[in-house]
């Protein structure tokens, strides 16, 4: 199993709220992801949610008791703490902030993360007022400043019927902390990669556009690689239907006009512009201010050539484009890395099985400004986006 989360081992910590219950989604979805779960679950989680149900999802023991004489572990704590390549509390009350910021160690989740060196994610859950109290605040600043990365709370509807800040994250978004967290400290930390990603729309009257297939998977999954390598991303893309990935400074655009000005904005510094988005080569000569009526039996619509982004974008960053082809992909490809002054290209045979728009896989060539060729097998589009990355690293120009 690929990505990032794939045999590594989760510690998820478990304390009461409510939210409980969206704890085991994640812990499904850690799961489903290829991770090793350890549920530690506090008392008053096990009064929201009972043990089995992590048991039944993770398939692994659950703690809920530091003085368990039949615990499969010799030292628990410090058994769980040492494996642990990240630890999750999630939802986490403002009593296990509290105490975590103290560094006290009277239950087995509090005991487990003070013996660690593992990343640290906290999710908090509780009321609005619990959350805004200067004496959460300040607690929530003292763990970020030990670097712990607090994950929300989000805002939305809250369980007493109130609305405001304190919602436990929703799950997609809490997968991309713990990603993040894991490798923030990464090859890539301290560098600024921008991706550009989606095809992009191109108004031909206040109602139609003219678009492409682009799915924006290739652009959403190298954002969310690089971010888990330890990057800055700026993530520049046309409309989908894919969320925005946390942690990633998501730009949204619509025409080749405008994604050409954000990411001329954010090329200017960074070490990397990586161009998967699908940029509309032409865009209709004049946008009708209002809805073209049918008339004709025919109707012409005169097209303008849009501008380069990737060839005209100014800056000393490592320049990656993508070539989407239906034939003579090697020899296309070669001749728009020359033609746009490209340190590398990623080729793809849009015809080809598993690569064609909307796929999580692809089938891609990488060539080199020196035309060098590399055939990659099919990958998941995460596993596609690491082995650019590590091309992208060995072309950094300081
Ligand atoms: N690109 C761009 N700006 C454009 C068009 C394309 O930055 N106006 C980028 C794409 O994001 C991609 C690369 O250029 O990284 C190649 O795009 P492609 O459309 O395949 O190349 P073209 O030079 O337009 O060639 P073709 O005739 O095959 O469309």
């Amino acid at each position: 199993m690929a990505g990032p989360l794939a045999n590594k081992h989760v510690v998820l910590g478990v304390t009461g709220s409510i939210a409980c219950y969206k704890a085991l989604d994640l812990a499904s979805k850690l799961v489903q992801a290829g991770a090793l779960v350890d549920t530690i679950m506090s008392y008053g989680a096990t009064q929201f949610v009972t043990p089995l149900a992590f048991r039944s999802i993770t398939h692994r023991a659950v703690v809920t008791d530091s003085f368990d004489p039949d615990s499969e572990y010799s030292v628990e704590h410090v058994a769980l703490a040492q494996q642990a390549d990240v630890i999750v509390v999630a939802p986490a009350t403002v009593h296990c902030i509290a105490k975590l910021a103290l560094g006290l160690a009277d239950d087995p989740l509090t005991t487990t993360i003070i013996a660690a060196t593992a990343p640290l994610v906290v999710a908090p859950a509780m009321d609005g007022n619990m959350y805004d109290h200067p004496a959460t605040q300040a607690n929530i600043a003292t763990l970020k400043e030990r670097g712990v990365v607090i994950a929300g709370p989000g805002i939305g509807r809250l369980a007493s019927g109130l609305s405001g800040v304190g919602r436990l994250l929703e799950t997609p978004e809490l997968l991309g902390y713990i990603s993040y967290a894991m490798g923030k400290d990464g090859d890539f930390a301290g560098r600024t990669v921008v991706v550009s990603a989606g095809g992009t729309m191109e108004p031909i009257d206040p109602v139609r556009v003219i678009t492409n297939h682009s799915s924006g998977k290739m652009g959403y999954a190298l954002a969310e690689a690089a971010r888990d390598r330890g990057a800055n991303v700026v993530l520049v893309t046309a409309p989908t239907n894919l969320a925005d990935p946390a942690l990633v400074k998501v730009v949204h655009v619509r025409t080749a006009e405008q994604m050409g000005k954000a990411v001329q904005e954010h090329a200017t510094k960074a070490d990397a512009l990586v161009m998967a988005a699908a940029v509309a080569d032409y865009k209709p000569a004049v946008e009708a201010g209002q809805k073209i009526k049918k008339n004709d039996d025919e109707l012409n619509i005169s097209l303008a050539k849009t501008e380069d982004i990737l060839k005209t974008a100014k800056g000393n960053f490592v320049r990656v484009g993508f070539a989407a082809e239906s034939e003579n992909l090697v020899e296309n490809a070669k001749s728009k890395v020359t033609s746009k002054k490209l340190d590398l290209i990623v080729a793809n045979d849009i015809t080809a099985e598993g690569s064609g728009f909307g796929s999580d896989t692809n089938k891609v060539t990488l060539i080199d400004r020196d035309l060098a060729v590399e055939e990659l097998p099919l990958l998941t589009k995460y596993d596609v986006s690491n082995r650019i990355l590590d091309r992208v690293k060995a072309l950094f120009k300081d």
